[in-house]
């Protein structure tokens, strides 16, 4: 990654971190943040990724920074991590509460699934300009890390348009079990494997 053209694209002006990016190292690192405090930082990353692909955030979420901001408050957190590159927020993650379809596919693939346990790790999403660093999978491995920690079943859903992610949760050991329906097309749901 430039980070020099995307620090300056984001009006970040070279600070006590000049020295690394001279080196040509970026300093990337994860932030727990279970208050939103910084929900309008990554509302303009959400921007940027709807420019880069128009089916994430879903349709649904319209392109205004105060609907990103809405979308990513729209469940029950029990956790959120945000990423950075230096100072710059570029990445995000939560562990919530599940969405109705997800527990209702469950709860028919596995009736024995107890799901008041269940979690969902929701709203993955890196930069376009700071991807392939690691961030994504360490925001994941932050989220599945916190569900053992607290003896919960995580699970996910990703639209099938989502090759990157789909790559990521199969790297880490998870597995598709299937596809539901969603207002915005088909989702696959993922579980980690047993
Ligand atoms: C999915 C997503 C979060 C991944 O973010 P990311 O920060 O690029 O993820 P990582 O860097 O951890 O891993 C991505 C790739 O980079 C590679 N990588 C990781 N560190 C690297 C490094 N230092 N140098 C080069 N490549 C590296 C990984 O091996 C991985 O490669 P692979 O996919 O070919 O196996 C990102 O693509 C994204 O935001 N997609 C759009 C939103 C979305 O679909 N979210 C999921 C909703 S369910």
């Amino acid at each position: 990654m430039n980070i020099g053209s995307f620090a300056a694209r984001r009006n970040v002006i070279p600070g006590r971190d000049t020295e690394d990016r001279d080196r040509g190292r970026a300093r990337v690192s994860l932030e727990r943040d279970d208050e939103g405090t910084r929900i309008a930082a990554l509302a303009c990353v959400l921007a940027r990724l709807r420019a880069a692909d128009r089916f994430y955030p879903p349709p649904r979420v319209a392109d205004d920074p105060a609907a990103y901001s809405a979308w990513l408050s729209e469940r029950t957190c029990l956790a959120r991590w945000v990423a950075f590159v230096y100072d710059i927020v570029v990445g995000h993650v939560l562990l919530a509460t599940p969405g109705d379809h997800l527990v209702r596919f469950l709860a028919s693939a596995d009736p024995d699934m107890p799901s008041e346990r269940v979690v969902e790790i929701g709203r993955l999403f890196v930069d376009p300009s700071a991807r392939h660093q690691g961030l994504g999978r360490g925001l994941f491995d932050a989220a599945t890390r916190e569900a053992a920690a607290r003896r919960l079943f995580p699970a996910l859903v990703v639209r099938e348009t989502g090759r990157d992610a789909i790559r990521l949760y199969n790297s880490a050991g998870w597995r598709d079990v299937g596809t539901l329906s969603a207002r915005g097309g088909t989702l696959h749901v993922f579980l980690p494997r047993e």
